[in-house]
């Protein structure tokens, strides 16, 4: 497979996720290994768009998250039901764009350097089975793009992962 998934500073934000989500369908095609798919996932999106920190946390019990595969460094296993911006995303059962971490009341810091984060709900047949949690050490680096491609991106997930 002959995959490109580097970082092209000069095109605009929705042509990158455009591209990206062409080719993350072939990457991701016949693989029902969910550690795997999301590893994958967590990889290509950490080197198309050279985010900080890009992982999922998978809603094993009712009560809290836990870290599953991720590109980054070192985080906190797990996150509580309503806690963070994680644990916030997965109540409410919704995307949560948080411009800056600091003024985000119980914001977790894994790392001191985040500075904004976005979290996307994995949702499937009405039933969360994580999120996907992604920091930049930015200020202000998401907007509705970023939403409305990385939920394009986590529908193409589910609907290949869990068949
Ligand atoms: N900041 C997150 C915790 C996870 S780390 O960013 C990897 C939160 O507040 O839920």
């Amino acid at each position: 497979m002959n995959l490109h998934f580097e970082s092209r500073t000069k095109t605009d934000k929705e042509t990158r996720y455009r591209e990206f989500i062409t080719q993350y369908a072939a990457l991701i095609d016949g693989e029902l290994d969910e550690t795997a798919v999301m590893a994958n996932t967590a990889a290509a999106l950490k080197e198309a768009f050279g985010f900080f920190w890009v992982g999922f946390y998978l809603a094993k019990s009712e009560e809290e998250l836990t870290l599953g595969p991720f590109q980054g460094n070192v985080a906190c296993y797990r996150i509580k039901k309503g806690r963070g911006v994680c644990g916030t995303a997965w109540q409410k059962a919704r995307p949560i764009i948080v411009p800056d971490v600091d003024r985000f009341p119980g914001h977790i810091a894994c790392s001191s350097a985040s500075r904004s984060e976005i979290v996307i709900p994995v949702i499937h047949n009405n039933i969360i089975r994580g999120v996907l949690d992604i920091d930049s050490d930015q200020i202000n680096s998401f907007d509705d793009t970023d939403c409305e491609g990385l939920k394009q991106i986590v529908d193409i997930m589910v609907t290949s992962l869990y068949q």
